[in-house]
């Protein structure tokens, strides 16, 4: 079976799977024309979706997004940033998507995330949400890092089931959200897209203090890498890419490494390898409290 490019929204809209991170970009200036490239480096291969937040170096990765842009087809980018929770209010979240906007150079973002549900009043998110679409600023809304209990809370407020997603953080070494929060997303044809999903290549320390380094160095990982023959990172992606309604934006500068993830959409891990995966990571079999980041 070849790849599946895209995942469909709720509204029935594409969105594809396979996409670009951008946290930890712009927070160097030396940097910066390095990122620049590697992003457009990306779009050249075929990467459609990017994924920012105006959190993210303080506008400056939606300023760098906006940069690399310049000169590519607007409408074959898919474009996500998120709002932080002390501006997803009445009073702040429409001058917060201008800014966005005018920093990312583009008039509407394909979807706008709350980044996390803090201190918010969600049928006050839910509200502005649906009037920012209704304004063709943004095409669809969701959420990130909502665990099950969250989404219940939004899907009780008006509006609040028009939700499009939940990102979250998700990759072999951090399972929890199989046990309980993937079935209740599903059962609601919620998708979901992955952040961390290859735990940074290791070196991923969640909010708990966490660490995610024994993924890359464990031997079914490596022993499912070498059947293959790609790199251990690429069977880390793969990982997650398994499930049809579960994009992933890694974030990646070195050129190999984007050249690598764009690969991944032709590696295929079988039933063999998720158990051999599985035996060093299993999945969950009570509830989790949820990882972030
Ligand atoms: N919603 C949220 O709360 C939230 C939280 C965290 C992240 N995110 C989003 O999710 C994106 C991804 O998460 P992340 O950046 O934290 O972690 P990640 O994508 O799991 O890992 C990024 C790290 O992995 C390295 N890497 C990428 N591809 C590689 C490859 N093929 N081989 C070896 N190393 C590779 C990168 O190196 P180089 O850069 O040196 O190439 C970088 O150091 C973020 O950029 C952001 O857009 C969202």
């Amino acid at each position: 079976m070849p790849f599946q490019e895209t995942l469909l929204l709720p509204d029935g809209t594409p969105m594809p799977r396979l996409g670009q991170g951008t946290w930890q970009m712009a927070e160097d200036d030396e940097k910066a024309a390095r990122e620049i490239a590697g992003l457009r480096h990306g779009f050249d291969l075929g990467f459609r979706l990017i994924d920012s937040a105006e959190m993210y170096a303080d506008g400056k990765s939606e300023l760098l997004v906006g940069q690399a842009l310049k000169g590519y087809r607007r409408e074959d980018q898919f474009i996500v940033t998120k709002v932080l929770p002390e501006n997803a209010n009445r009073r702040r979240i429409f001058s917060s998507l201008n800014r966005s906007l005018a920093l990312l150079g583009t008039e509407y973002v394909d979807l706008y995330l709350l980044h996390w549900r803090g201190e918010t009043d969600l049928a006050e998110v839910a509200g502005c949400m649906e009037e920012l679409k209704a304004a063709g600023k943004i095409r669809n809304w969701g959420v990130s890092n909502f665990d099950v209990q969250d989404l219940e809370d939004l899907w009780r407020v008006p509006d609040g089931s028009r939700c499009s997603v939940n990102q979250i953080l998700y990759n072999l070494g951090s399972r929890g959200i199989e046990y309980d929060l993937l079935p209740w997303q599903r059962e609601r044809r919620l998708p979901l897209m992955a952040y961390c999903p290859v735990g940074q290549a290791g070196a991923l320390v969640t909010q708990d203090r966490v660490s995610k380094e024994k993924m890359v160095r464990d031997e079914n990982v490596r022993a499912v890498a070498g059947r293959i023959g790609c790199s251990i990172v690429q069977v880390l992606l793969a990982f997650v890419l398994r499930l049809e309604d579960m994009a992933a934006m890694p974030k990646a500068v070195g050129f190999e490494h984007i050249e690598e993830n764009w690969a991944v959409r032709n590696i295929r891990l079988t039933e063999e390898d998720i158990d051999r995966l599985s035996r060093s990571f299993p999945a969950p079999t009570e509830k989790v409290p949820m990882e972030k980041y």
